[in-house]
């Protein structure tokens, strides 16, 4: 299964992927999660993303584009893949286009994930990270210890650009640059709509249901 998990900031992308990589059993590659690792570990993509992902912008196409060619094409993307995060505009949505015709895995459904943007922004200013990628929320999905990931055992922290002023620019900078892909995949006719207003187990619940249609 070849998925797009596409939405908002906060919208329960993460939150869900991970739910799906121990489900399906393909991984999930998370465009933020790469820059991060690599703003990390002072790569010279991670000093390059740094500055934009602080106020909240998007990372020049072509960084992108590059990071998402080498990685599909990676071994365990074989059985499938989970994309969150990417694609965030048309040019990136074109260049996965041809990436996929080339390595013949067309994606099977973009699941769009549905939710206003006063419950983004709770979501985003209560969250907490992990450097494994897994997400949490101080009150909607705390980890069983304080502190701690259940994954993973790391510390975990809020992410830089989880700050007010950035969350905005990230909620004006989808609606600009990101929401047009929705009529994008519509018209191709692999675009599912689903709310993502309700309890995390509920949400998965729906993905199930609509992914059952493409199995
Ligand atoms: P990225 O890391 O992709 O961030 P984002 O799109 O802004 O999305 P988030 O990770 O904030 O939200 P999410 O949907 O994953 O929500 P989560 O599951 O964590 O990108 C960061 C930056 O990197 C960008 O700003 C840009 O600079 C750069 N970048 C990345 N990809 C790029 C690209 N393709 N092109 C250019 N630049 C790129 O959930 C959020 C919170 O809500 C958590 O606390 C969670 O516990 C909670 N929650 C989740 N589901 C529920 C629920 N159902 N009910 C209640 N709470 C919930
Ligand atoms: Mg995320
Ligand atoms: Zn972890």
């Amino acid at each position: 299964m070849n998925i797009i998990l596409f939405g908002p900031p906060g919208a329960g992308k993460g939150t869900q992927a991970k739910k799906l990589v121990d489900f399906y059993k393909i991984p999930q590659i998370a465009t933020g999660d790469i820059l991060r690792a690599n703003v990390r570990e002072g790569t010279e993509l991670g000093l390059a993303a740094k500055s934009y992902m602080d106020k909240g912008e998007l990372v020049p196409d072509e960084v992108l584009i590059g990071i998402i060619k080498n990685r599909l094409t990676e071994a365990d993307c074989e059985n499938g893949f989970i994309l969150d995060g990417y694609p965030r505009t048309i040019p990136q949505a074109d260049a996965l286009g041809e990436i996929l015709v080339e390595i013949e895995k067309p994606i099977d459904v973009v699941l769009n994930f549905e939710v206003p943007d006063k419950d983004l922004v709770e979501r985003i200013s209560g969250r907490l990270m992990c450097k494994c990628g897994a997400s949490y929320h101080k009150t909607f999905n705390p980890p069983e210890k304080d502190g701690t990931c259940d994954a993973c055992g790391a510390e975990i922290y809020q992410r830089a650009d989880d700050t007010a002023e950035a969350v905005q620019n990230r909620l004006d900078v989808y609606k600009k640059q990101t929401q047009p892909l929705i009529d994008y995949y519509d018209e191709t006719g692999i675009l599912r709509t689903l709310d993502g207003t309700t309890d995390i187990n509920v949400v998965f619940e729906e993905i199930k249901a609509i992914l059952s249609e493409f199995a």
